[in-house]
């Protein structure tokens, strides 16, 4: 390990976006596929690697969705999750914010509370385990209706005190988000937070209508914002945090290799961006290899990579008391480093 792969493992952060369904590691979808006889179209751990190529978004959905359909049990959805924790544990998480997908699995039949109660359990014993903190942020598929997502919501009611956001994910091209303004107002008076995926196949102005038709608290990519100056002005102005995903961006085309990825001009600007991992089983690294790539490609320094890790506490949703705990804690980090 050179000193800074040693800084950035040891690097106290916050992983803001992280598709729980997208921990899913070949070996657990073949023994969840076992176990609960579902059969998948792969006959080695190998082959499913191999099969992850994509040219863009939805290729990559097409095979994530086909891979989430192993996942019946609460005991899947805690093996997935502890799986993540574990790895995010290596990798100097100290809080995790995580995304899941219910409508994925209720299509199939599986209830709401099965999902919820195998993630809340394996969260439990993460915070014990490993001493990170974490929470759910409840996404709606967007290639999916407007009702469709407020039957959603009606579903979950029984556990908002165990959900913190609400987030909107899949398809982005062709489904803007004003299509789900309503319904994120809804979540809204419920008390829960905002965040959504924009800006990162659609334009500029889908990022425009999240900001002022969804009233977002957290943009989730974005990328696309740097396309137009008064958006960027925007959300600097606004203290946007953006949760940014450069692995993620070079598999699914949005950027055409980590090289030409724009995470310096982002911070440039003054943009609070954040490194994620997105979908880490599919993407090919978990959140450290996240900030190794951009170190490496981008020629990020420790500076940079501090700022990167202070932007993931303040942009999380911590109470401001706990954001300054971790604070003080990346502070006496980089005193020694
Ligand atoms: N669902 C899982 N990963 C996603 C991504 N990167 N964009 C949109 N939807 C997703
Ligand atoms: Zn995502």
């Amino acid at each position: 390990m050179t000193d800074l792969d040693t800084f950035i493992t040891g690097l106290p952060k916050a992983e803001l976006h992280l598709h729980i369904e997208g921990s899913l590691e070949p070996e657990l979808m073949f023994a969840c596929a076992h176990r609960n006889g579902i059969a998948i179209p792969y006959a080695s751990v190998e082959a499913v690697r191999a099969a992850y190529a994509f040219g863009n978004l939805q290729d990559f959905l097409d095979i994530y969705y086909a891979g989430a359909a192993v996942l019946c049990t609460a005991r899947d959805f805690h093996d997935l999750a502890a799986a993540y924790f574990d790895r995010a544990a290596a990798d100097g998480v100290v809080h995790a914010e995580i995304m899941f997908d219910p409508q994925t699995h209720m299509a199939r039949g599986i209830a709401f509370g099965t999902v919820i109660e195998g993630l809340l359990s394996a969260m439990a014993e993460a915070e014990a385990k490993h001493g990170i903190t974490s929470c759910l942020i409840m996404s709606f598929l967007r290639h999916l209706s407007e009702n469709d997502a407020f039957a959603t919501l009606a579903a979950a009611e029984p556990w908002f005190d165990r959900i913190t956001a609400v987030g909107l994910d899949s398809s982005e091209i062709g489904h803007p988000p004003e299509k789900f303004a309503r319904v994120f107002a809804a979540a809204a008076a419920k008390g829960l937070r905002l965040v959504a995926h924009a800006g990162e196949e659609g334009p500029p102005a889908y990022v425009w209508q999240a900001l002022d038709g969804l009233k977002i608290d957290r943009l989730d990519h974005g990328n696309r914002s740097l396309e137009d100056a008064a958006l960027v002005d925007r959300l600097v102005g606004d203290g946007m945090t953006l949760t940014v995903c450069p692995l993620s961006n070079v598999k699914l085309c949005v950027v055409p290799a980590i090289e030409d990825h724009p995470i310096d001009r982002m911070l440039a600007l003054g943009l609070r961006a954040t490194i994620n991992s997105d979908d880490p089983a599919y993407f090919g690294g978990y959140i450290a290899d996240n900030f190794r790539a951009v170190a490496y490609g981008r020629g990020l320094g420790k500076a940079d990579l501090a700022v990167l890790a202070r932007n993931s506490l303040t942009g999380s949703f911590l109470p401001p008391a706990a954001i300054a705990q971790h604070l003080q804690r990346l502070d006496a980090f980089l005193a020694m480093h």
